[in-house]
């Protein structure tokens, strides 16, 4: 029997059909082809336990409606998306408790503390009362926030809003994590501490799908990178092929080669 992988994607699309009338297709009314937007267009691919795949593409390629697909927010037109073979959209509740998630426009709770976002997390995945004050604390630590655990984070900088974020992401110890652009708006220093947790992360054998458009980094930290353009995925590199090249130039010969398709 083949191996489970922690994520799958098969033939998975995502089309939308917006109309003046609330994002939604009128009732009654036929969609030309030219009004469907191809958001996510039959894509595939796997992602292993501790394996850090990057998804790198332009604006608007689709990588953000991947990513609610697999985290069982938004409803594939067409294919499947799965966690270690579970289903996503018909099995919810399930995923959800092993996956851990930092949406692309995701807020903390800005009138609780840094240490009550995380313990109140810790009460929706029931964790014991005193197992998720230590887990909080330990996590606050990782992340440098522990010194301003008690402040309400509605005055936390953005960086600090970021790493929050991250920790209430692994509050409930996830095996699979969904980032869509955690390093926006990080400084180097936070970047580049961020990414060596998500390092220490693969290490225990997480497996991560990260968004970025950062290339440098995602040459620094990903074993694989996908590369996304207008609802294709028209790459996969795994480290050895861009270990020692320019992904910077994979990425441009992607770009234009793609047009071409
Ligand atoms: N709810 C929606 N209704 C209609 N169109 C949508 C909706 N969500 C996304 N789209 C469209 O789907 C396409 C893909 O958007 P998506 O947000 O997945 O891109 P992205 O790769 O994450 O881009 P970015 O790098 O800017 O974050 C875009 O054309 C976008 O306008
Ligand atoms: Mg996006």
């Amino acid at each position: 029997m083949s191996k489970i992988e922690a994520i799958t994607v098969e033939n998975l699309k995502k089309y939308f059909t917006p109309s003046k009338h609330g994002g939604k297709a009128k009732k009654g009314k036929i969609n030309t082809k030219e009004t469907i937007i191809k958001a996510v267009d039959n894509i595939s691919f796997k992602v292993k336990k501790g394996e850090i795949f990057g998804f790198l593409g332009p604006n608007g390629a689709g990588k953000t409606t991947t990513i609610r697909m697999l985290t069982g927010v938004l409803k594939p037109s067409k294919g499947t998306t799965s966690i270690f073979g579970l289903d996503v959209w018909k099995n919810p509740i399930p995923v959800k408790q092993i996956i851990g998630n930092v949406p692309e426009e995701a807020n903390v709770y800005l009138e609780l503390s840094g240490l009550q976002n995380l313990t109140f997390i810790g009460e929706l995945y029931e964790i014991p009362k005193t197992d998720r004050l230590e887990r909080a604390k330990v996590l606050l630590k990782k992340f440098e926030l522990y010194e301003n655990r008690n402040m309400k984070s509605i005055k936390y900088s953005r960086g600090m809003k970021q790493r929050l974020l991250l920790c209430m992401a692994l509050m409930s110890n996830p095996e699979i994590l969904f980032l869509d652009e955690p390093t926006s708006g990080l400084d180097p220093k936070s970047a580049k501490e961020f990414l060596d947790q998500l390092q220490r992360l693969r290490e225990q054998g997480k497996a991560i799908l990260m968004t970025t458009h950062d290339i440098f980094r995602a040459k620094l930290i990903a074993d694989r990178v996908g590369i996304m353009k207008q609802g294709r995925l028209v790459a996969v590199r795994k480290k050895q092929d861009f270990k020692h090249a320019d992904l910077e130039e994979i990425y441009m010969h992607e770009m234009q080669a793609a047009e071409t398709v």
